[in-house]
């Protein structure tokens, strides 16, 4: 196989044909922070918390395949900064109350939280109206914790069909199920659903807090140490 030579932040990197820098990245022990980004699933760029820099431009990495001799800046103060500035953003753009979430110590965003070192946000907080959908009799949605990743509705189907889309536009958009593939769902659609969620949107009911502190996923290993330290 002929491999595509690649730096990051002056590592020399190989990548394969068509691979995504976060592919790559992570086979070459670099970790990129993502967050809409799932292994398996039809990257949608939307969070842009991968971003890096190529070329004087800011990419997103998830998007973004690799190339011969491409330059890519990754872990420097500014694409850092960024990145912080992001999760910051999606703190104060829903309602957040880490310490009542049933996905805390299981949360991709808490954890970048803590993985940049967020104390408060530098931006003002929204507080924004949000309805909560508890009408599945396997899962809620609680949309004050959604992030807009898409990875339920990139993920999630039964029969062939979307299970979760997003409804109405703009500034009103907000995820929504399929109200009648919601009242069907199975255990095991609903336990998906929740793993698939990196947040602590889409909750499988019954199942809250079984793990308990000390446990969780992200309380002795934070995020991106499986791939660097
Ligand atoms: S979804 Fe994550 S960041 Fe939001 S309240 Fe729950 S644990 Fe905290
Ligand atoms: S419900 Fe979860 S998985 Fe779906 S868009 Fe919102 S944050 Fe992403
Ligand atoms: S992980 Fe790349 S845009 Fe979200």
């Amino acid at each position: 196989m002929k491999y595509i030579k690649f730096t990051i932040d002056g590592k020399e990197c190989k990548g394969k044909d068509g691979q995504t820098i976060v592919d790559a990245a992570k086979d070459n022990g670099v970790y990129i922070p993502t967050l809409c980004n799932f292994e398996g699933l039809k990257p949608a760029g939307t969070c842009r918390i991968c971003t890096v820099k190529i070329g004087g431009r800011n990419m997103a990495a998830c998007t973004t395949p690799v190339a011969e001799g491409m330059v890519v800046e990754n872990k420097t103060p500014e694409m850092e900064d960024m990145r912080k500035a992001i999760v910051e953003m999606l703190f104060v753009e829903g309602n957040h109350m880490c310490p009542t979430c049933e996905k805390s110590g299981n949360c991709e965003l808490q954890a970048l939280g803590y993985r940049y070192l967020m104390l408060a946000p530098r931006f003002p907080y929204l507080w924004p109206v949000r309805q909560l959908d508890a009408s599945s009799p396997k899962l809620y949605l609680d949309r004050n914790r959604c992030v807009q990743c898409l990875r339920c509705v990139r993920g999630v189907m039964a029969g062939g069909k979307h299970i979760f889309g997003m409804v109405q536009r703009g500034g009103k958009a907000m995820i929504g199920m399929d109200d009648d593939l919601a009242s069907k769902l199975t255990d095991a659609q609903a336990k998906k659903a929740m793993s698939l969620c990196p947040v602590g949107c889409i909750i499988q009911k019954e199942v809250g807090f079984a793990v308990p502190i000390g446990k969780r996923k992200y309380d002795a290993r934070p995020i991106g140490s499986e791939i660097q330290g």
